[in-house]
């Protein structure tokens, strides 16, 4: 048995260590799973891009269509002199058109990849002469003290994408809950949410034809053996992408086509033909479960907006204050 610092040392030198004991805690039990998270490397991040340029995937453009179309409302709604809190910002694709309709005081940029981070709040703060830009490189999972420059002014969250749906309810709620902790009770949140669908289609958006899905999946095992000092067989593994409808989510899983055993920082794992890890859920919403999930993490919303095929919603809510219960 390999002690910390062991694991440490067969698994290199720069191995995150929060990565390693994820993929570690993940892979020791029978339900075989690492988080989501861990699917944006360099080169995971550069597929993700591709996928939402794929003619399956239709959350990205649905999405930012809605924005094009809404933007002005949602600053009507929101009024002028907000600072602008994006959690999970990545590239900030979606940002400038946020930005430029509702003049905002600030715009805050929370990340846990500062590389990115630092290049997209770069490119905003030259787009808009004048407005702070204040990036804070951070894990958005937990509360997150926001910069003093922001302290007075009310705040926007903005949560595109629908990445709400990486997490379970739960998660999603603590999650929900303390957005309004980080950016108080005056505080509104514009959020993309996905909506549920025809199974084909949602099964089709996460298994493309073109496979590049499929190498994003891959990607994390290949991640594993370039950062944790790893030999999974990559190939011997196949993307699966399957509707649950009991927890109303896609989940992604990769599947071990044969018996096979690998070895991560010095321990072994073995796994059976069919025998898979659970690599992503993707949680997709009813007009009700969205608004019961943002009730549930102290939102209420006050506008909705729907494209015409019912894909994708993208909903202004505000914090409601702690309830007196009747
Ligand atoms: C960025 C988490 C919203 O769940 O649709 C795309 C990630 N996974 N294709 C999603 C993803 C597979 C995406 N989110």
């Amino acid at each position: 048995m390999l002690r910390d610092d062991d694991l440490a040392v067969a698994a290199g030198r720069n191995a995150d260590p929060a990565f390693l004991a994820d993929v570690l805690t993940g892979l020791a039990g029978p339900r075989k799973a690492i988080p989501a998270r861990w699917f944006y490397d360099h080169a995971g991040s550069q597929l993700f891009e591709e996928i939402t340029r794929l003619p399956e995937y239709y959350p990205t453009r649905t999405e930012t269509r809605l924005l094009e179309t809404h933007c002005a409302e949602v600053g009507a709604v929101a009024g002028a002199g907000r600072a602008v809190v994006e959690f999970g910002s990545g590239s900030s694709t979606k940002t400038p058109r946020l930005l430029s309709s509702i003049a905002p005081s600030a715009y805050v940029p929370i990340d846990i990849s500062g590389e990115f981070l630092r290049e997209s709040a770069a490119g905003l703060a030259q787009a808009f002469p004048g407005l702070p830009v204040l990036p804070v490189e951070a894990n958005f999972m937990s509360p997150v003290a926001l910069p003093p420059e922001v302290a007075g002014l009310p705040k926007l969250g903005f949560f595109p994408g629908s990445t709400i749906g990486n997490l379970v309810p739960r998660t999603g709620v603590d999650l929900l809950r303390g957005m309004v902790a980080t950016m108080g009770e005056s505080a509104m949140l514009l959020i993309g949410m996905d909506r549920v669908k025809d199974v084909d289609v949602l099964e089709r958006a996460y298994d493309d034809a073109a496979g590049v899905t499929a190498r994003f999946n891959l990607n994390l095992l290949h991640r594993i053996n370039r950062e944790l000092g790893a030999d999974v067989p990559a190939d011997a593994f196949r993307h699966r992408a399957v509707w649950n409808d009991t927890w109303s989510r896609i989940e992604m899983h990769l599947e071990a086509t044969h018996d096979l055993s690998f070895v991560i920082a010095g321990r072994r794992f073995a796994m059976h033909a069919g025998e898979t890890i659970h690599t992503e859920n993707s949680h997709k919403y009813s007009d009700r479960s969205a608004r019961q999930l943002l009730a549930a993490g102290g939102w209420t919303p006050l506008r909705e907006w729907i494209d015409p095929d019912g894909l994708f919603s993208l909903i202004l809510a505000e914090a409601v204050p702690e309830p007196i219960a009747p």
